[in-house]
């Protein structure tokens, strides 16, 4: 799939070196504004990262830009009850959802700095939504970090909840638990 240039595909294992730099660079430049450096510190490769969980069920998508592939943007959905965080995140629950009454996760949306606002974060949301959609979900919910919340408000998701999640070094991220119907 093709959006003004950039190559839509699933992500496979060859791309996880390319994805920790894209969700480093990611989180470093675009959440500077909502969270301090130690939250940063304390939450990129935890709660902030990739699920290869994602990856095997085949779930989990990257953008590339024309010009050497390089990957501009990422992210998933979840048929799994884990609402958020990387392979090492907290509360990692693996036992799959049922379409008919539970909310698909959306999951770890990352645009590059260098591509922000250029409408890939709501390119990856919308692909998400719809493959999720053809697997049955009808409801949709996600943690999102403050960074995200305007774009997802924007695209109809509503805060149910506030979350501080605990990190190793002590300090703690605020995340905001949002969910949307299907049309
Ligand atoms: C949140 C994020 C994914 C948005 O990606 P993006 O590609 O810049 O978003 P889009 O270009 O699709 O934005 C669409 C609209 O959402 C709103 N929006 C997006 N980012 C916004 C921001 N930082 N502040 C205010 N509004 C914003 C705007 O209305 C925007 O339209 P506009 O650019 O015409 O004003 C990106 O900022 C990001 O990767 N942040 C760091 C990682 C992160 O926190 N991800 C969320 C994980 S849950």
């Amino acid at each position: 799939m093709e959006f003004s240039g950039f190559k839509l595909r699933l992500a496979t294992p060859a791309d996880l070196s390319a994805l920790h730099a894209l969700i480093e660079a990611s989180v470093r430049s675009l959440q500077a504004n909502d969270y301090t450096p130690s939250q940063i510190e304390g939450a990129l490769g935890t709660v902030l990262g990739v699920d290869t969980q994602l990856i095997a069920d085949q779930t989990y998508f990257v953008a590339e830009s024309p010009e050497r592939n390089r990957l501009v943007a990422c992210g998933g959905w979840s048929k799994r009850k884990t609402l958020f965080g990387s392979d090492r995140g907290p509360g990692r629950e693996p036992e799959l959802l049922n379409p008919a009454t539970d909310a698909a996760k959306v999951r770890a949306i990352f645009v590059h700095p260098d591509f922000a606002r250029q409408g890939l974060g709501s390119l990856i949301l919308s692909t998400v939504e719809d493959a999720a959609r053809a697997a049955g979900f009808r409801r949709f919910e996600m943690g999102s970090t403050l960074t995200g919340v305007p774009l997802y408000t924007l695209k109809g998701y509503v805060e149910a909840e506030r979350i501080a999640v605990p990190l190793w070094n002590g300090d703690a991220l605020p995340i905001v638990k949002m969910v949307k119907s299907a049309e």
